[in-house]
């Protein structure tokens, strides 16, 4: 239970908050911060009251443990404590240090003075869960920070480090050394001047020619962030700030608030943040689990897998070993790296001293003897079964024994795999995206073998290389890939029937998509789909796929590889062209096939692809090769340029509801004769029982 410790101090009474990790604003801390000043009220001995944190935060705000209960809003609320405070007739004083984040901001800016240490992170960071600050933030920030740095603060929610805003009439004194001694110095000086009690809400802004400044700020802030309302709410609400009484600007923020938080957009942004702290555990692997060290790591292949997997690794300071079968090949993947690395440096992104010392994590050998000393290899080989069979016998025999096998496959069986070696407990896939040092999810399979010590240690080093991780268990593409091989077949009977690939792209994007599928096709490269697609033609020969992408790559269009897929592309260039020998064949095919084109809307080209994500994304959780529903929606969006503003692709379809998504698919079925449409059988349950879900 969270509680405060009181202390008196001379004449000061000092409020510790006291709920770890970040003191977070729980019910039993309100009551406890409230209890605490009703006591220095009510004492005579007591000049002045400190609120001050324990551990490494004044406070991060709400608890998030108490979303979604009554707790949130119980009394007293953070309104109602930062009435008290501001009721008091003894001067109180925030002294902040490490983190005063969202209410924990409000709470400060509560006080009748606040003071403060260099290195706190100063944050209103409401806007990324797609709300605002709801106990007076953006009505008090803007009245000490000015209304531009404040507008700027409150729309992006970013940090700012405190030692940017000394100075400014936020703090009122900045402090060298102990925190609670220089707050305690500080208020002792208020008492023996006498300082009148300065509350925040009776501070006048006078911001002039502020039409055309909001004006502004609202025309940036809707085309910067078109598909979310919250930005644009913020605007209002300290556009009220600057032109409204406190009690008439704060209403304004209270209303925005209450209908924020009731929006898809909001739901979806707070479902990502608790499936990004959901999709870190394993249901059978309890946190306690001991993991494993890893403090050197031996990647297999220099490709581009293999490439940017060492990046990863040299980034957060993990010292490399990367192999290959021959010294031209590892020459080139080190080159390509440094090349990497030097293009940051060129857009200021990296310091020429980061290049040198990541670069001086990075060796290279021919030699497996030299890989003895990793904690963790990584093998990113060609995708076959043969060579993969090759590397992890000999892995078997020069790693030391505890020693992590990590296969970076795609498509391939992690069992058979772990079954070359005579520690298949140690054996595990670690699946990358595509580049690897820039996408954030990381598919972690575990195989029926993998001990939980190796599944934690996979977990727990996601986070230290900032990487989404999310468990699969073994099948044929893991979460993403067999949920996508889906839609792009979707997307491809689209195209027979009559949309062009440039409609069902853009029909895609606009509804939020990063790519639509084609230009998704033609950017991972045609000829890979192909292989696999050749694969299913000799061993599922019930799944349909449209032949035109074969037609394609059969002419060697394997999209911005070759320069020519779907699209045309100009050399060096990205941008998508058309091209009419791609209309051209697209319409010999249908004519082929006595196909008359029909017109196809934008709604049921969404309807489509994204229902065939959640169709497949049923099975795969009743197969239990997905733990939850969040971690599939975090796969799409860490993975997938899935619209953070849907929340993935199941969010979505509880947002739709379940029976009209199951009715959809049902009339599917019957246009396409397609089995794939029956619904799967755990979405027509949840449907019948009207439930979702997430
Ligand atoms: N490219 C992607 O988008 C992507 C995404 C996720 C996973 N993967 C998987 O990553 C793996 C590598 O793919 P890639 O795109 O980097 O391929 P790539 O062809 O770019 O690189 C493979 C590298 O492995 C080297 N190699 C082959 N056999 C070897 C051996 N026996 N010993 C040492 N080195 C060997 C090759 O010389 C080559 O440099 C594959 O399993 C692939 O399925 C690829």
């Amino acid at each position: 239970m969270s509680s405060t410790a009181y202390q008196l101090r001379g004449g000061i009474a000092v409020i510790t908050l006291d709920n770890p990790p970040v003191n977070g604003l729980g019910y039993d801390l309100r009551n406890a911060i409230v209890a605490g000043l009703d006591a220095a009220q009510l004492d005579a001995a007591v000049q002045a009251v400190i609120l001050i944190g324990a551990g490494r935060a004044f406070s991060g705000g709400a608890d998030i443990r108490e979303f979604g209960t009554a707790r949130v809003l119980a009394q007293p609320d953070l309104n109602t404590v930062i009435r008290i405070i501001e009721a008091a007739t003894k001067p109180v004083i925030a002294a902040i240090g490490g983190v005063a984040m969202g209410g924990g901001l409000e709470l400060a800016l509560g006080c009748h003075f606040r003071v403060a240490v260099a290195g706190a992170l100063i944050a209103l960071p409401e806007v990324k869960l797609g709300i605002l600050p709801g106990a007076g933030g953006t009505q008090r920030l803007p009245r000490l920070l000015g209304v531009e740095t404040a507008l700027n603060m409150i729309v992006s929610g970013t940090a700012v480090p405190s030692e940017q805003l000394q100075g400014t009439p936020l703090f009122d004194a900045f402090i060298d050394g102990d925190l609670l001694e220089g707050a305690l110095a500080f208020a002792n000086k208020v008492v023996a001047e006498k300082r009148p009690l300065r509350r925040v809400r009776d501070i006048k802004i006078d911001y002039p020619n502020h039409e055309a400044f909001f004006q502004f700020a609202r025309n940036t802030v809707a085309a910067a962030a078109k598909n979310l309302p919250a930005p644009g709410k913020c605007v209002d609400a300290v556009a009220a700030a600057a032109t409204k009484p406190f009690d008439e600007g704060a209403k304004v923020e209270r209303e925005a608030f209450a209908w924020l938080v009731a929006t898809p957009e909001s739901r979806a942004l707070r479902h990502a943040f608790f499936g990004e702290r959901a999709c870190s555990k394993i249901l059978d692997v309890p946190d306690a689990t001991p993991t494993r060290k890893v403090e050197r790591v031996a990647v297999i292949g220099a490709g581009t897998m293999g490439g940017g997997i060492s990046m990863v690794f040299l980034n957060a300071g993990i010292p490399v070993v990367m192999l290959e079968m021959k010294q031209e090949a590892l020459d080139r993947g080190i080159a390509t790296i440094r090349k990497n690395y030097e293009s940051s440096m060129q857009k200021g992104k990296l310091k020429p001293e980061q290049l040198e010392s990541r670069m001086g994590l990075l060796s290279g050998t021919l030699s497996y003897d030299d890989l003895a000393g990793a904690d963790l290899v990584i093998e990113a080989v060609f995708e076959e079964m043969g060579v993969k069979e090759t590397v992890f016998k000999r892995l078997d025999a020069v790693m030391k024994a505890g020693a992590l096998l990590a296969s970076n496959t795609s498509t391939l069986d992690v069992n058979k795999i772990a079954g070359c070696t005579r520690r298949p407990q140690d054996v595990i896939g670690m699946h990358f995206f595509s580049p690897a040092n820039v996408m954030k999810l990381l598919e972690v399979v575990r195989g029926a073998a993998t001990a939980k010590d190796v599944l934690a240690t996979v977990m727990q080093l996601a986070k230290k290389i900032k990487k989404t991780a999310v468990v699969s268990g073994v099948c044929d593409g893991f979460i993403g890939n067999r949920m996508i091989e889906h839609y792009s077949r979707v997307a491809g009977f689209l195209v027979e029937e009559g949309a062009s690939p440039q409609q069902v792209d853009r029909a895609l994007e606009k509804w939020g998509m990063a790519m639509g599928p084609f230009r998704m096709g033609d950017l991972t490269g045609n000829d890979i789909s192909w292989a696999i697609r050749k694969r299913r033609y000799a061993e599922k020969s019930e799944m349909k796929f449209s032949k035109i992408a074969d037609r394609l790559c059969e002419q060697g269009r394997y999209g911005q590889k070759t320069g020519r897929g779907w699209y045309l592309y100009q050399a060096g260039r990205r941008d998508p062209i058309p091209d009419p020998e791609v209309e051209q064949l697209i319409a010999d095919y249908r004519k082929e096939l006595c196909i008359t084109p029909r017109k196809i809307s934008d709604a049921e080209i969404v309807e489509r692809c994204i229902f065939a994500l959640v169709n497949e994304a049923a099975r795969l959780l009743e197969e239990g090769i997905a733990q939850r529903a969040s971690d599939v929606d975090m796969v799409y969006l860490a993975g997938y340029g899935f619209p953070a503003h849907r929340g993935g692709p199941l969010l979505y379809a509880d947002e739709v509801g379940l029976y009209n998504v199951k009715r959809a698919m049902q009339g599917f079925a019957v246009a396409s004769a397609d089995k794939f449409w029956e619904p799967a059988p755990l979405l027509a349950r949840l449907a019948a029982e009207d439930k979702t879900f997430n």
